[in-house]
């Protein structure tokens, strides 16, 4: 079936519809997940980033990241560069109802690369496939890769990121994820699908799940495309507009106003329903902003967002907002 509709397969897990949530940290928690899921036309969702240090040490921050409210298919992201660490806290997730584990080789955060984890894997091969085989040989579900195009400019050139892929097939892994930005470029610039669609048509066994700068329903339909990719995963695209699944999935779908408004309202009750009310201010202050962007009477909303400190207070603006949007 033509994308998105049909489905793609990690193993035997089918993906449906072939549209991803990307992994954000301190974003796509357990609270988001469950949010983006009720809103409909996300095939797999994601973890934010999981320290594999951390969740040995049993750190109470990275357990409550292992939180999941039931969504399926579900995949929890590990960082981490020592391969016994890592087979451990994969295991972590296996038991803690993951359907599959996925290793980052993407952060750029310089608090992350310094310790050799997230992009910092793409300087050593070797290291990279230790970190991997000992995912893949500790658990039973799939293990996953998320990936840039490569450390630097000169690296992306020399086209090492196909070695990784051959490694990553003889490895075991079963889906790879590619953002295809270098380290260097942190977020700027623009990410090279050809990248993608050279790792297409590399061959490799598993499926390649193209990744950014996609905003509009259109960029995922272009993404699919020109590159062939498997699925499209979708980050800050979500996070301006959440509805980016359903408009993919459904050309006809209008978002109106009052239905972003009533997305936040919904957004703000799960947080609260999952969270301390502390917490829940927290993330809604840093989330509810970008969902109501360009939405009349946003600024105003935003600015009483910024200075709440009570959540009743907030549900109830959110509530006037919404009815601003519908007179
Ligand atoms: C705020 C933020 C947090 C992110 N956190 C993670 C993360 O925890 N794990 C990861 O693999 N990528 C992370 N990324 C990268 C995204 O998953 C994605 O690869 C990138 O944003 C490009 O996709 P987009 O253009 O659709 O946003 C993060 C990106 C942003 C902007």
């Amino acid at each position: 079936m033509t994308f998105p509709h049909g489905s793609f397969f990690i193993r035997d897990l089918e993906i449906s519809p072939r549209l991803v949530m990307a992994p954000l940290h301190e974003i796509t928690d357990q609270p988001f997940r469950k949010f983006i899921k009720e809103i409909g036309g996300v095939g797999l969702v994601v973890s934010e980033m999981i320290s594999s240090e951390a969740l040995v040490r049993s750190a109470r921050k990275a357990e409550k990241m292992m939180a999941n409210t039931g969504e399926h298919p579900y995949s929890m992201q590990l960082s981490g560069s020592t391969p016994s660490v890592l087979a451990e806290t994969a295991r972590l997730c296996e038991e803690a109802g993951a359907d599959m584990v996925d290793l980052n080789m993407g952060c750029p955060a310089s608090n992350v690369t310094k310790g050799g984890a997230g992009s910092a894997l793409l300087r050593d091969v070797r290291l990279a496939e230790s970190c991997v085989s000992a995912m893949v040989k500790a658990v039973k579900i799939p293990v996953t890769v998320k990936m840039r195009a490569g450390w630097d400019a000169s690296q992306k050139e020399r086209g090492e990121f196909l070695d990784f892929l051959h490694m990553f097939e003889a490895a075991g892994i079963e889906a790879l994820a590619i953002h295809p930005r270098t380290r260097a470029q942190q977020y700027e610039g623009h990410a090279d699908w050809s990248i993608i669609a050279r790792a297409v048509d590399a061959g490799v066994r598993y499926p390649i799940i193209g990744n950014g700068d996609v905003i509009t329903p259109h960029d995922a339909f272009r993404m699919d495309r020109e590159t062939g990719c498997a699925a499209v995963m979708i980050g800050r695209g979500a996070l301006y507009n959440p509805f980016i699944f359903r408009e993919v999935l459904d050309p006809e779908f209008q978002v109106t106003t009052e239905m972003r408004v009533d997305a936040t309202l919904r957004f703000f009750r799960i947080l609260l329903e999952l969270l301390e009310p502390r917490e829940a201010l927290h993330k809604i202050k840093k989330i509810g902003s970008w969902f109501t962007k360009g939405i009349p009477g946003g600024v105003a909303f935003r600015q009483k967002l910024n200075q709440s400190n009570d959540p009743e207070e907030l549900l109830a603006d959110l509530e006037a907002l919404k009815h601003m949007q519908a007179a």
